[in-house]
């Protein structure tokens, strides 16, 4: 089937805006043949997940799309990338790769695009509108434009994201249309008790469940009546989009897309209908521990996956004024973030609190992307679920699952500790 293009659409496949702008539209072209589009759509933002060093290749494409003047034609916001570009050295980075990774960057930022080097883009920098098209790379960034925000986009992979961004178009396809972002699996909460949705550890466990439940289906959420708040929601999507592909969670009551039910499933019947009750939860939840979750003992804690924000520093700096003396030697509490949350951080005055306790902050980057944790820790626990999925296989690390103040207070003891009270009162 032939693709319908504008003249402008034309124009860029037949290198009348320049050859790099003609590379990214072959590429968008042909992608839109592979999925059977019958025409382009334009986007009007994107993120870009293709900016973290995976490959020499990846390098390569990039610096040749620099170099061949390609620029993005929508504003363009990018994820992490595999250093902190401030103390990549002083963290024992390798040279080769540090520099690699930086050049990475830079073919980024020549591109045009906005060095916001984060995973949570949406909590400080261009949050795209209701039904605002756009093309959004990184898994737990597309679930809450998806579902938060209501606006759309597919799961871009690397490259292809940024070819979106240049050209300004997509394929018409799949999420970007409003009949493909109907609900396909009812998801009943039955019998928990509302006071669990107020703890922050909910979401997470919930969200590990959810992908692990319907893959890559749009689930359709009822019974969860709380007011989630951002910090949550990252949580929750983040973890949905790592144990399954969810791209777009409807929740009734709650989400721009499901005021109602029947909304949310555009009047259509569900495909599947799932119950979920405590017992489920529970299980859930310890899942996503495999070291023992009490006694053992800890080499470190990972928070901010993904990035933490203001907000999140400020619940730490409880936790931390409750312990009331700095971190014991022998455990490291990592704290992945982006300059946003670090400029506001300073700004409110909390910084030196947070560093003098003892917590290493890591700028712009990733545990899983870069040689952050070491090969020294054995045991590290997180209240993180996505961190939590990957670490036994990225990380080689046994992991346990808790809230952040069960993470404070078990890197004080050097052991591992774990309050159920949330959990058994529910
Ligand atoms: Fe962000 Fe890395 Fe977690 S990219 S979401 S900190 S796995």
């Amino acid at each position: 089937m032939g693709i319908q293009l504008t003249d402008y659409e034309q124009d860029m496949l037949s290198g009348k805006n320049g050859p790099g702008v003609q590379l990214a539209m072959t590429i968008v072209v042909r992608m839109a043949e592979v999925l059977q589009a019958p025409e382009l759509l334009a986007v009007s933002q994107a993120h870009i997940d293709g900016c973290g060093l995976m490959s020499d290749s990846g390098l390569e494409f990039a610096e040749k799309m620099a170099g061949l003047g390609a620029r993005v034609s929508v504003p363009t916001t990018l994820n992490m990338i595999p250093l902190d570009l401030q103390n990549w050295r002083k963290q024992g980075v390798p040279e080769e790769f540090g520099l690699k990774a930086t050049r990475m960057a830079q073919a980024y930022i020549d591109m045009g695009c906005i060095p916001t080097w984060t995973c949570a883009p949406y909590q400080g920098y261009l949050a795209p509108a209701y039904g605002q098209q756009i093309a959004w790379g990184e898994s737990n960034a597309i679930v809450y434009a998806n579902s938060v925000f209501g606006a759309r986009t597919n799961r871009y992979a690397d490259y292809m994201d940024i070819c979106a961004a240049i050209t300004g178009r997509v394929p018409k396809h799949g999420l970007h249309l409003k009949e493909n972002r109907k609900g396909q699996v009812l998801i009943r909460l039955v019998d928990i008790d509302p006071v669990l949705f107020t703890e922050d550890t909910f979401y997470p466990v919930f969200g590990y469940l959810l992908g692990q439940l319907v893959q890559d289906k749009i689930p359709v959420v009822v019974g969860l009546e709380a007011q989630i708040n951002s910090d949550q929601f990252k949580a929750m999507g983040a973890a949905a989009a790592s144990s399954g592909a969810v791209a777009l969670i409807h929740i009734v009551g709650l989400t721009p897309e499901a005021p109602t039910q029947e909304e949310a499933f555009q009047g259509a019947e569900p495909e599947e209908i799932i119950e979920l009750h405590m017992i489920d939860l529970l299980a859930a939840r310890e899942e996503l521990s495999i070291a023992p979750t009490h006694g053992g003992k800890l080499d470190a804690v990972v928070l901010g996956c993904p990035h933490f924000s203001y907000m999140e520093f400020q619940t730490l700096l409880k936790h931390i004024r409750q312990a009331n003396k700095p971190l014991p030697e022998g455990v490291r509490l990592i704290i992945l973030t982006n300059q946003l949350s670090m400029a506001l951080l300073e700004r409110g005055g909390m910084l030196d609190e947070i560093t003098g306790f003892g917590a290493e902050l890591i700028i712009d980057s990733c545990v899983f992307h870069s040689p952050i944790v070491g090969s020294g820790a054995k045991v590290i626990m997180t209240n993180s679920g996505k961190c939590a999925y990957y670490a036994p296989g990225e990380l080689n690390t046994q992991v346990v699952f808790g809230d952040m103040e069960d993470c404070i207070r078990s890197a004080m003891l050097g052991e591992i500790t774990r309050k159920e009270d949330a959990w058994k009162s529910a």
